[in-house]
């Protein structure tokens, strides 16, 4: 069978009124990546020809931060009039398109690519005009209610803001996730009206749009109602972001190989790696983006910022904090550091308390430290500045910016000065 042409229209333009922020909701952050990133790679799984999305609220902001999204074009809604009204904004950009429409709200990030496809699938099947991604909520609230005639078919969706008494008992909801015919649905646009307690178009009022002319509309329940929450206050932002951490540490888990003594005080980001055999203590956040080895010991209380790398058989443990640091194989930070833009060579010993001053108060510098260097207690690398192989520094030792450490010396003091040559490694 030759598949039917695919989009996806993605809702980003609402106000974000219940967030009580400057930001849009779109741009906060999912366990460390924008909410929209979430929902475009949903997208993505579902190999569509383009990827429309919707701004209108801080619109400039949202274009910006997704400008090299591969395969998306954008379009605006201004004044921002509902769901339905979003949806027509994209009907000039879609002009001449046969085909099928996935609409998906650009606030519910969790959603599986696997769900998605088994939603399309069930759909082609069905042979419907539309269908919809329902859930089985415990407490609704918030949510539009899927409603259902005696024979179990989907015959309208109400809004919580419409909800009659009849219907209060309902626990499916809709997930804000369509598929349409492309055709069957610019009709119904041309119909909606705003007569409902938000004075908006809801792209919902389609699906009885679509019953009232008797055409055939499925739905798919999605089990995991995890996938679908839909991000509108804070509350709803810190319970995604507890399911999205809690799948990432799973998956290093149960996949990678890495032990994790307490997920429960654990913040890993999404797109970290960290190889087998490696232990992350209690109370270590680890950003998106940072790769580590195998064999490592990290935390408990480490900060490891994006840009780290850290080799096999590192340590990074408490209290020190990373950021776009490189650790050669064995390379140890055992307690209270600042490592900042700084690459180790390989068996780097970092004494407690030492510090890397990357910042002038202008400019971030580099600051490199040659392989089984030992950096004693207290060090402050004063950056940019080369500390060579083998080279150690004395306790509370502050080597200033320029003032390179040669290789198999001992420097000490403030400003550090040589004290010694080193018997050199082999
Ligand atoms: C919507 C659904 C509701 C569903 C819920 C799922 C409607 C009318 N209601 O409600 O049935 O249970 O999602 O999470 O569709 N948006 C625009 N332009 C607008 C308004 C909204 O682009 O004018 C975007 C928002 O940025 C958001 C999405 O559409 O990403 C959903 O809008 P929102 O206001 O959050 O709708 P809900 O009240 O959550
Ligand atoms: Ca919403």
């Amino acid at each position: 069978m030759v598949s039917r042409p695919l989009k996806v229209v993605v809702l980003a333009a609402g106000k974000s009124t219940r967030m009580k922020s400057d930001t849009p909701k779109v741009l906060h952050k999912v366990a460390g990546a924008p909410v929209l990133k979430w929902v475009l790679e949903q997208a993505r799984s579902l190999q569509p020809a383009e990827i429309i999305v919707v701004v209108g609220h801080e619109a400039d902001a949202v274009r910006k931060a997704f400008a090299s999204f591969p395969g998306t074009r954008f379009v605006t809604q201004e004044p921002q009039l509902g769901t339905g009204h979003a949806v027509m904004q994209a009907r000039a950009a879609l002009a001449g398109f046969e085909g099928d429409l996935c609409v998906l709200c650009g606030d519910v990030p969790l959603l599986k690519p696997e769900t998605l496809v088994r939603f399309l699938a069930d759909y082609r099947h069905s042979k419907a005009v539309a269908s919809v991604l329902t859930a089985r909520f415990p407490d609704p609230t918030g949510y539009g209610r899927i409603v259902r005639d005696a024979q179990g078919r989907l015959t309208q969706i109400v809004e919580q803001k419409d909800l009659v008494p009849e219907l209060a008992d309902i626990r499916e909801v809709n997930t804000g996730t369509y598929l349409f015919d492309a055709a069957a649905l610019w009709a119904r646009l041309d119909r909606l009206t705003t007569k409902n307690a938000q004075g908006e178009y809801y792209l919902t009022d389609v699906i009885q749009l679509l019953c009232l002319d008797k055409q055939p509309v499925a739905a798919t329940v999605c089990e995991d109602r995890q996938e679908v929450i839909g991000i509108n206050n804070r509350r709803d932002l810190a319970m995604a972001d507890a399911v999205a951490r809690g799948w990432i540490m799973l998956d290093l888990m149960l996949n990678a190989g890495v032990t994790i003594l307490d997920p429960a005080s654990t913040y890993i980001e999404v797109g970290v790696r960290i190889g087998r055999d490696s232990t992350v203590y209690p109370c270590t956040a680890i950003h998106s983006g940072v790769v580590i080895g195998r064999r490592c010991e990290i935390g408990p209380f480490a900060h490891i910022r994006g840009g780290t790398k850290v080799g096999d058989n590192c340590k990074v443990g408490a209290f020190v904090e990373t950021k776009n640091a490189v650790f050669g194989e064995g390379s140890k930070a055992g307690h209270l550091a600042y490592l900042g833009d700084v690459t180790m060579g390989k068996d780097v010993n970092i004494g407690a308390g030492s510090i890397v001053a990357n910042y002038d108060g202008q400019k971030k510098h580099q600051t490199e430290i040659g392989d089984e260097a030992f950096i004693g207690c207290g060090t402050v690398l004063v950056a940019p500045v080369k500390v060579g192989r083998n080279a150690q520094t004395g306790a509370n030792t502050v080597v200033p910016r320029g003032k390179d450490v040669p290789d198999d010396t001992i420097v000490v003091g403030i400003p550090a000065r040589e004290l010694k040559k080193k018997p050199k490694k082999q």
